[in-house]
């Protein structure tokens, strides 16, 4: 089989060598990819926004499956262009990408089939949100209605912090057409937990949880990134969080989709922040999420690509989703200065990788003499499994250490909350 990715960073990394553990697959072309999986795929430089671009290369190549990874080919229909080519795909139609690309949507669902989250009003115009604000208290969450690069939310300390963030998404422009309606919701505490579930619009499989590090500098200090490392699985998910997820918020999602005839076939991420009065939904992804997928792949056991294709044509009822009985961990190395400013273009170093350890190329290109070049801010992840999650985290870090680039920067404390919850 000849397979089509859409997107370029650690997450395709990480999903194109699980889908080419199965025999069948004969070759994977990545749009765009980068420059570090050229050992994997053939990677096509088409952005992966370029929709049309994306629809004449798959017009003129061999491709019997597709999977479309990032949020925006998603939300802008990615998926309904390829199917009308008679390509079956993995991930959700437009209309169902919505649930991550409004979160003025997602709330509104959340709040028609009593899905529990944080409760919120939608405001289109600012005066009104403004004036909204004097009735609240702080702290207090603004957000931007569309994708916003995951930077489009706002925690408030003040109720003036909240107005200015108000103004900032509704007057200043500085979400584009994202920020012309805001979201503003109550601040909510506990602990965080990523569930990516595959779904096929009748069953849900949830993949082994995970915990996300979004904050830049060690302690949960500094700006917000798209992630700086992750563990899997995440302690707070016990068996009891688990289930309650299942009956009141997994299900229920899928049900609700359904019925508004929106069905979700793919990955949904669940975001989800375990509060004293029981887990809530902080987000809905349409998507697998980054670096989430870089310890949640390494732990399957069942064929993605199985999995995959049971979720296009409406069969995930009778595939295994299996996980190894293990811990992940994954150690993001980016160029020092992100999420902010910072150089690229460095040669990189990377160590050999073993049968528990992995090599997830982000950021990189390759130049004109075949040397391997930072380009990005985030550039790779270094990914181990172990028994335990401290093995987990020392092989990690023992990669991490391993990898070298002028500006080589990475968290140190990876897992260090994980392994806290669970003493
Ligand atoms: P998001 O981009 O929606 O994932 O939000 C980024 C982060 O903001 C989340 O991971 C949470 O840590 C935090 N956050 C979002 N909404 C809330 C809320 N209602 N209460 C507390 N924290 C929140
Ligand atoms: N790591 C969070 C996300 O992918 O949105």
């Amino acid at each position: 089989m000849n397979l089509m990715v859409i997107g370029g960073g650690g997450r395709e990394h990480a999903i194109i060598k699980k889908l080419r553990e199965n025999p069948d697959v004969e070759s994977i072309y990545a749009l765009p990819g980068n420059g570090g999986m050229a050992k994997d795929a053939e990677c096509v430089n088409i952005g992966a926004k370029d929709i049309p671009a994306i629809v004449e290369f798959a017009k003129t190549h061999p491709v019997d499956f597709a999977v479309v990874a990032p949020d925006n080919p998603l939300v802008l229909g990615c998926v309904d262009e390829l199917q009308k080519l008679g390509i079956p795909c993995f991930g959700p139609e437009a209309k169902a990408a919505i649930i991550e690309g409004s979160k003025a949507f997602s709330k509104d669902l959340m709040k028609q089939y009593g899905i529990p989250t944080a409760k919120y009003e939608t405001f289109t115009e600012m005066d009104k949100a403004l004036q909204y604000l004097d009735t609240q208290s702080a702290p207090i969450v603004v957000k931007a209605d569309g994708l916003a690069l995951g930077k489009g939310v706002i925690i408030a300390e003040t109720i003036d912090d909240a107005k200015q963030a108000v103004q900032d998404m509704m007057a200043g422009g500085k979400f584009g057409k994202s920020g012309e309606c805001v979201v503003i919701e109550e601040f909510l505490t506990g602990p965080e937990v990523s569930v990516l579930a595959f779904t096929d619009g009748n069953v849900v499989k949830p993949m082994v949880s995970s915990m996300d590090h979004k904050r830049a500098l060690d302690g949960d200090k500094g700006l917000n990134t798209g992630g700086m490392g992750t563990v899997a699985p995440n302690p707070y998910y016990t068996d009891e969080v688990a289930q309650r997820c299942m009956e009141e918020i997994f299900l229920p999602t899928i049900r609700a989709m359904n019925a508004e005839n929106r069905t979700f076939r793919g990955c949904l991420y669940f975001g989800l922040m375990i509060t004293p009065d029981g887990p809530k939904v902080i987000e809905y992804n349409c998507r697998f999420g980054d670096p989430e997928t870089q310890v949640v792949l390494p732990l399957l056991e069942s064929d993605l690509l199985t999995i995959m294709q049971a979720t296009a044509n409406g069969t995930l009822a009778d595939v295994d989703v299996k996980f190894r009985d293990e811990h992940a961990c994954c150690v993001v190395v980016a160029s020092e200065g992100y999420p902010l400013k910072y150089d690229k273009g460095f040669p990189m170093t990377l160590p050999e990788t073993g049968a528990d350890t992995e090599i997830y190329i982000a950021g990189a290109k390759l130049d004109d003499a075949g040397t391997l070049l930072t380009n990005g801010g985030r550039v790779l992840g270094a990914v181990a499994r172990a028994e335990t999650l401290e093995g987990a985290i020392e092989k990690a870090y023992d990669l991490a250490a391993k990898v070298q680039f002028e500006n080589a920067y990475y968290r140190k404390d990876i897992g260090q909350r994980a392994l806290a919850a669970k003493a």
